[in-house]
């Protein structure tokens, strides 16, 4: 949700803005811009759309000889997509950029009109520059000026900040959004993920809340409020700049699809002792602490959250204990009751998501014990979370989940077994042969099921005149269901809604009319009768039905009208595979449709407002 990028170094900056930017570009792309300091001041070039519109504006009015600049590409909030809303945004000596929301941006507003301020936007963005630069006129040094202006400011911010006559001095400051620097040989640099800085470098470091920092050619400084200054501790990430290509596939979205088999080992390996038995000691988490918990909430946010209610069903089956799912951006305002042993779980692939971390936040003040299930190592959630469990999907650059999701689903799996283990639910002999499943039996169904394009073009087919279809499923696959159709919709725009496959004739029903499509998932074998009764009675309305389903299932050819069969090496493989298949189909309309499939319209991969 709105990128930022900047560099201070020896080299010319300009073509580091733009590449970094297009690796952002996925947390939103309403708009684009750079400002780059040169001999005579800071110049900004920025535009409505995407950065090739900006490389345009770029040829027509080239900056050639700026060694300090910052960037951004926007996901508009406050103001549409526009070039005055676009970033940088200057006010008096202050140049900067944005990735948050300022909440009370309307009374700083007010008050800084009163003072004579003029603005050209309907940002809040601008109205935080105007701050920032009121307050540099009073304290004429920015790092006090930036935490004066901080301090006055409620909501969620990244800022990098370049001062008129602070020739190759980058400030930046974040709270509540992310902030990564990173030290290359040619100088230092910034930026809202990791991704963006990977073809420069590897060495980075994660700003901490409301931590400022200050970036010059020659290092930089961490600034905390006792006038004290640090350098930053610089890591090295395990990720490569290839991790964040497409190495040869069409989008982001179909190489993370094929990430996939692979991607659950990496989830569920480290998971796993020497006695092949589920154990998250590497984690910090031990059998105690499992057979602790008594209850647990799983608060996230879309398809998060999907995996929250796949986990719900695993966890309940395996270990018995009661778990409930809970929407991120509604937990806070009616909370579920806690007691003792209630366990929150945060389930976020970016671990920036605003509404997931607030209500992290809440269950924090509520002295409740957090666990959070995240992708993106060393974010806010990660670090915030009492206890961290990563999935290690790698970098997902798509705005479409597709890996993340997965790794999600594979280490709810492992928790559901490591906490019936540790209760005595499940034998050595039973929990071994579980994690197998998932080792061994998942990633080799997934690489089978990827080699069926042709049947998800087929099904595809299907559905891309259609102006409703429909998903259903009982059990694990309504829950499957509910992120094939979330799939669907925000890749294809073709609108979908998933139904608990009996619940369809309570109203939904009459909506199903001669060729509606509806695509039912059984992976489950006990629940299948009662499954064929749903599609009978869909079908019998002139329903057009594709059937996901196990191959060890006879099904009668006038069940459906077109059948994806399942691998069924274990029940694992089979509610893996079934989701390959609805991410599949899913790309496959986009595809058909012509849709803009790594950047659907109106979205952006992480979300950082509430
Ligand atoms: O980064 P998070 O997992 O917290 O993101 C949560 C949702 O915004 C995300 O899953 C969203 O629904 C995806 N675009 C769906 O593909």
């Amino acid at each position: 949700m709105c990128g930022i990028i900047g560099y201070t170094g020896s080299a010319n900056a300009i073509p580091k803005m733009m590449k970094g930017l297009s690796v952002l570009e996925y947390r939103g792309y309403d708009s684009v811009g750079v400002a780059a300091q040169r001999k005579n001041g800071t110049e900004i070039v920025k535009c409505k759309g995407r950065i090739g519109a900006l490389e345009e504006k770029l040829r027509d009015e080239p900056i050639e000889d700026s060694r300090c600049a910052i960037g951004h590409t926007r996901w508009a909030t406050h103001g549409g997509p526009s070039d005055e809303n676009a970033h940088p945004h200057r006010a008096g000596k202050v140049v900067l950029v944005h990735n948050g929301i300022i909440e009370n941006y309307k009374e700083l507003r007010s008050e800084l009109l009163g003072k004579g301020a003029v603005f050209l936007s309907e940002t809040d963005t601008e109205v935080a520059a105007a701050l920032i630069n009121d307050c540099y006129a009073a304290e004429r040094e920015p790092v006090a000026a930036i935490r004066k202006a901080a301090a006055r400011m409620r909501g969620a911010f990244a800022f990098a900040i370049l001062f008129d006559g602070r020739e190759g001095e980058v400030y930046v400051i974040r709270r509540g959004s992310p902030l990564i620097l990173a030290r290359g040989r040619d100088g230092f640099y910034l930026a809202s993920d990791m991704t963006a800085l990977l073809p420069f470098t590897r060495e980075y470091c994660a700003l901490k809340e409301d931590e400022i920092a200050c970036l010059l050619p020659d290092g930089v400084s961490i600034c905390p409020a006792d006038g004290t200054r640090f350098p930053p501790e610089w890591k090295t990430t395990t990720m490569t700049p290839e991790s964040a290509q497409k190495g040869g596939f069409a989008h982001f979205m179909l190489k993370e699809i094929h990430e996939q088999p692979a991607a659950v080992v990496k989830s569920v390996s480290p998971r796993v002792n020497s006695k092949g038995l589920p154990d998250f000691s590497a984690d910090g988490i031990n059998a105690d602490f499992w057979r602790s918990v008594r209850h647990i909430q799983v608060v996230a946010c879309g398809s998060a959250m999907h995996a929250g209610l796949l986990g719900q069903r695993l966890i309940e089956d395996y270990a018995k204990v009661p778990t409930t799912v809970h929407i991120a951006s509604e937990y806070r305002y009616h909370p579920p009751v806690m007691s003792e042993g209630t366990l929150v779980v945060v389930i976020s692939q970016s671990g920036e998501t605003a509404d997931s971390l607030a209500a992290l936040r809440y269950a924090k003040e509520q002295g409740i014990p957090t666990l959070a299930i995240v992708n993106a190592v060393e974010t806010t959630i990660a670090r915030e979370a009492d206890r961290r469990v990563y999935t290690y999907a790698g970098p997902e650059i798509a705005v479409a989940t597709t890996k993340g999701y997965c790794t999600q689903a594979s280490v709810l799996w492992m928790i559901a077994l490591a906490m019936a283990h540790a209760a005595g639910r499940l034998t050595d002999e039973k929990a071994r042969e579980a994690v197998n499943c998932l080792l061994r039996d998942v990633p080799a169904a997934m690489e089978q099921m990827l080699s069926r394009e042709d049947r998800y073009r087929k099904a595809a087919r299907g559905l891309i005149n259609h102006e409703h279809v429909f998903y259903i499923g009982r059990g694990i696959d309504y829950a499957l269901s509910m992120e094939a159709a979330l799939k669907l919709k925000e890749i294809s725009y073709i609108h979908c809604e998933a139904y608990a496959a009996g619940e369809l004739k309570h109203g939904t029903i009459s909506l199903v009319e001669a060729g509606t499509p509806v695509l039912a998932i059984s992976t489950e074998r006990d629940l299948f009768d009662k499954t064929e009764s749903n599609i009978r009675e869909v079908r019998s309305r002139g329903a057009q039905v594709t059937l996901i389903c196990r191959s060890d299932i006879a099904v009668p050819s006038e069940t459906a009208d077109e059948l994806i069969s399942l691998p069924v090496s274990s029940n694992a493989a089979t509610v893996f595979s079934a989701l390959l298949a609805v991410q599949c189909i899913a790309y496959e309309a986009a595809s058909l449709l012509g849709c803009d499939i790594d950047r659907p319209r109106n979205l952006a991969k992480s979300v950082t407002v509430e």
